[in-house]
């Protein structure tokens, strides 16, 4: 018959305060258990409850008042949407700045776009014309909103440059 028969291996009549190494060792291996579980627990939770679709900009949102907007001419970059907002006499069309190999932002070069991740190149238009993007760089529709301002919906693209101006007298 074993000296201990409880799970501790400790003796119940035994006064010594000291506690041995193996059930030390067996406790804090149970509470590093029990914290790894619930950490587990608590991300899946918050996932749950929070998922990554709420962290992600808006699919609409606003370019601006549409006296500013289509006053300037030029290609200006807006990192947080990561699009070009392209004005000219008083037209505005916004194209994606997301390459469309792996995700990387574009920059504007002479030529058109090059993405700096893999070297795929684009004409002024968008069409991929070098490297492994297999698609060209959508244009989004652009509207007034209800509040006024220039709106942009990146849930409807074209991969027509002309239609996708957006002319305030149109
Ligand atoms: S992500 Fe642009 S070329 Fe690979």
């Amino acid at each position: 018959m074993p000296k201990y028969r409880n799970s501790l291996n400790v003796d119940a009549d035994d006064r010594d305060p000291l506690i041995s190494r193996r059930s030390f060792l067996a406790l804090v291996g149970t509470g590093v258990c029990l914290l790894g579980l619930g950490g587990l627990i608590n991300s899946s939770v918050l996932g749950f409850l929070y998922p990554n679709a709420m962290k992600e900009p808006p699919s609409i949102f606003s370019i601006g008042r549409p006296e500013e907007v289509l006053s300037r001419d030029g290609k200006l970059f807006n990192a947080k949407y990561k699009v070009f907002v392209e004005t000219q006499a008083g037209k505005v069309r916004v194209q994606t700045a997301v390459c469309t190999h792996l995700g990387c932002t574009v920059n504007a070069v002479e030529t058109g776009f090059k993405c700096p991740c893999h070297g795929s190149t684009y004409d002024s238009h968008g069409l991929n014309t070098g490297g492994p993007a297999p698609l060209p760089l959508v244009y989004f529709e652009v509207f007034k909103g209800a509040s006024g301002d220039l709106m942009v919906d990146k849930s409807k693209t074209t991969l027509d440059w002309n239609a996708a101006w957006y002319s305030a007298t149109a």
